[in-house]
């Protein structure tokens, strides 16, 4: 793989200023972002009076922990458009996250806030390995979920050429990136898989294609799984995380010269990592979840929001920003097993070990006789591979993770291609027990 490290000069002066400066600018927009919001918003007058802060008791940073928090059911009670801070007309966009349950939120952006995350979303195509002038195929999808939009904006900001391919319709993904030659790639990583089968399955050889650069976010994935995939386009995996609430893809994103977790752009967004229980915010090392506060958002500045997802902040290393650990999971995904906490990343971490099993695995939780039952449906990696190498590999899998995880599975490794395939974010539990 080639060194695709950014040249400094081209790096925003920012990503690379001293903590101070960084720390004298973070301050000044969270004084303007909080009255903003209290002026603006009912929901933040009411919350704020009620906690009995007012944006003028911010005198430093660590003074944002007197603020209440936001959370998802807050964004449902004020459907569809009462968190927004200016009237109507100076949205010029909107997304919306499907929500399992109930109605989606909705989030909404001004011309400045759609150019910010233009901007940001070049930059970490930049931090990447993305130049411009390259070809950049997104296969995230396109519509309501803020990826394929998202990264569509980015890439032509950055001076790419954007192809729009949205996700499905994977053997025509294959035909496009053999025809057009992109250098990068845009996708959740569990359509990439899918994806790799397709280049399989049609004879070809992924390391071949031209592929050097992939973007993956929007759900969990480990570092095996970055191993396996760098491996088998012979390209750089980074990472990028974001969310609608705060903004979409691009709050923070991998660098290519360390690929040691994403650097959150802290000129946009003030971290916090707390402990769920408690609230308290935790010092900078420790697990817990992580809130974030928008720091330059007109149409939908969000104060305090608890994403549920768990990592911690880290020290900068490529950049002057503090970095988060990669995600290890939501506290809505944690499966809780006979008492043992156990998240899908875990399960994926010890399957990547056994190369005679596909990267495709998807969890069942079902209850026999009181007694809750993980089953781990995967596939075996070759076609070619003998029913008996099969269930050798499902054992091996079953015991690494009774002894790295401490649980016991029953691992079904079925036929090939009957692991349900991702288009977008994957289905990785599928829970049958009864509440
Ligand atoms: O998934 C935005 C996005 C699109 C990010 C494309 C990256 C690439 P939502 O649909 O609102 O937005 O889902 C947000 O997805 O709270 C995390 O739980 C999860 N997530 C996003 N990126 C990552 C990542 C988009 N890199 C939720 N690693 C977040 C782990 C991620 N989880």
């Amino acid at each position: 793989m080639k060194d695709l490290t950014p040249d400094r000069s081209s790096l925003d002066p920012i990503e690379i200023a001293s903590r101070d400066e960084i720390c004298a600018l973070q301050l000044k927009r969270m004084q303007w972002t909080l009255a903003h919001a209290y002026d603006n918003v009912p929901f933040y007058k009411k919350s704020f009076d009620s906690a009995n802060v007012h944006p003028q008791d911010l005198k430093s940073l660590d003074d944002i922990s007197r603020f209440p928090f936001t959370v998802k059911s807050d964004l449902r009670d004020n459907y569809p458009f009462g968190m927004f801070a200016v009237p109507q007309e100076q949205i010029i966009r909107v997304h919306a996250s499907s929500g399992t349950t109930g109605k989606p939120t909705v989030v909404g952006y001004t011309q400045q806030d759609i150019e910010n995350w233009a901007a940001l979303v070049a930059r970490s195509m930049r931090a990447s390995g993305t130049r411009p002038g390259d070809l950049v195929h997104v296969a995230y999808g396109y519509g309501l979920f803020t990826g394929g939009l998202g990264a569509h904006y980015g890439a032509e900001k950055l001076g790419c050429t954007v192809v729009p391919v949205s996700g499905g319709m994977t053997e025509r993904q294959v035909t496009l990136i053999q025809d057009f030659k992109p250098k990068t790639i845009m996708v959740t990583p569990s359509y990439l898989l899918s994806i790799l089968d397709a280049f399989r399955a049609q004879g070809l050889d992924p390391r071949e294609s031209s592929l050097e650069v992939g973007i993956f976010g929007a759900e969990p994935w480990t570092n095996a799984m970055r191993e396996e995939i760098e491996q088998a386009f012979d390209m750089h995996a980074t990472d990028i995380y974001g969310l609608s609430e705060v903004m979409g893809p691009g709050v923070a994103s991998e660098c290519v010269e360390t690929k040691d977790g994403p650097t959150i752009w802290e000129d946009h967004f003030y971290p916090e990592v707390i402990n769920p229980q408690t609230g308290t915010p935790v010092a900078d090392g420790e697990a817990g979840e992580l809130v974030f506060t928008s720091l330059t958002k007109e149409g939908f500045p969000i104060i305090r929001y608890r994403t549920r997802d768990l990592t911690r902040l880290l020290p900068g290393t490529a950049r002057s920003m503090r970095r988060m650990e990669k995600i290890t999971g939501r506290s809505d995904d944690m499966i809780i097993l006979r008492g043992v906490n156990v998240f899908p990343t875990q399960i994926e971490e010890q399957l990547m070990k056994i190369e005679a099993l596909a990267p495709h695995f998807q969890i069942e939780l079902t209850r026999e006789n009181r007694l809750d039952v993980m089953t781990i449906n995967t596939e075996a990696a070759d076609t070619g591979i003998s029913k008996e190498a099969g269930t050798d590999a499902g054992n091996n899998l079953a015991q690494l993770i009774k002894e790295v995880i401490g649980i016991t599975a029953i691992v079904n490794v079925a036929a090939s291609g009957s692991v349900p395939r991702s288009q977008g974010k994957a289905v990785r539990t599928i829970d049958k027990r009864e509440i």
